[in-house]
């Protein structure tokens, strides 16, 4: 049987230029739904899947990030001596026991493939995860992550997260093209960064989440740079598939592009109207603010 993902790498090494002037201190993954930071998403997913060592790609700004994984000696004590305990369990849960976090730096921003192949000597010769924590995928069920490690544990292949998008997107997406699907996978035939929709060979855009083989390092050490002068992952990938089988993976949940200031705003609606103890004043707040604009009601 194929091995089972381990460690996941999360690049996290990027600019956050959309998010300026908030993120000019504060980095893109520390900003909050409701009371987690994005990575939290991320490494809960992770977790989830079945991984025990996370590898942040980091540059040296977001010290913001190796902080918050680091233990809080202080505010341990303070809390437990208040007696403040699920405020203690909730960031001693940050990380729980027998998980390891790792911290590469990217010295240059020059891409995703290129942050992907800083964590080469980390992850070895296994299979890995990549999540990009600016997607974030809420599902009731098992998490987008665990979905494809257990399609990727069954088949030995790499699998790549997908979803559907309007055609008019397409130049803000890698695209795939892939041979029929049976149940969530299909095989991906050819993948291509950020198409016009008149190029783009489908509407399948590839999503922040990968079950990556080893095989792919190799890749990226060869791969020069692409779409936007930066060294592109989709591109290393384009070549690893004329080589061995990649997956599509149709995942079952709902993703918000946390990049951008709506995807920010629609992921923090959807999980206060989804929490178990603000969703009736969640509600209550947004139908006051659309009276308040005259707006009409919501239904
Ligand atoms: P984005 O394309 O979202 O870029 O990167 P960005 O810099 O984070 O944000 P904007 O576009 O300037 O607002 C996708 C992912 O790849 C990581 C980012 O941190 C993000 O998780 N990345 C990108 C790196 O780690 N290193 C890079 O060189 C580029």
């Amino acid at each position: 049987m194929p091995p089972r993902i381990r460690k996941a790498v999360f690049p996290v090494a990027g600019l956050g230029t959309r998010f300026l002037p908030a993120t000019k201190t504060v980095p893109k993954e520390m900003l909050p739904i409701i009371d987690r930071p994005l990575i939290q998403y991320a490494v809960d997913e992770a977790i989830e899947a079945g991984c025990d060592t996370l590898v942040f790609i980091t540059n040296r700004y977001k010290h913001a990030v190796a902080d918050y994984f680091d233990k809080a000696y202080e505010l341990e004590q303070k809390l437990e001596r208040s007696g403040k305990l699920e405020q203690l369990e909730l960031i001693r849960n940050v990380l729980p026991p027998g998980v390891r976090a790792v911290f590469v730096t990217q010295a240059e921003a020059l891409g995703l493939g290129h942050a992907v192949l800083c964590a080469k000597d980390v992850i070895g010769n296994e299979p890995f995860a990549v999540l990009l924590p600016d997607d974030v995928i809420w599902n009731r069920g098992p998490g987008a992550l665990k979905q494809m490690a257990d399609a990727a544990e069954a088949t030995g292949a790499s699998v790549i997260a997908v979803q559907d998008v309007p055609r008019s997107q397409t130049a803000s997406y890698g695209i795939v093209a892939t041979d029929g699907f049976a149940a969530r996978q299909g095989r991906i035939r050819a993948i291509v960064e950020k198409p016009a929709p008149e190029v783009a060979p489908s509407n399948l855009a590839v999503v922040g989440r990968y079950v990556l083989n080893p095989g792919i390092f190799e890749l990226l050490e060869k791969t020069t740079p692409g779409a936007g002068g930066e060294i592109q992952l989709t591109d290393a990938i384009a070549t690893l598939l004329e080589r061995e089988t990649v997956n599509a993976y149709r995942f079952q949940g709902t993703r918000f592009d946390c990049g951008t200031h709506l995807g920010l705003i629609e992921a923090t609606i959807r999980y206060a109207l989804d929490h178990e103890k603000l969703s009736d004043a969640a509600r209550q707040l947004m139908q006051n603010a659309l009276n308040e604009l005259g707006v009409e009601d919501l239904a």
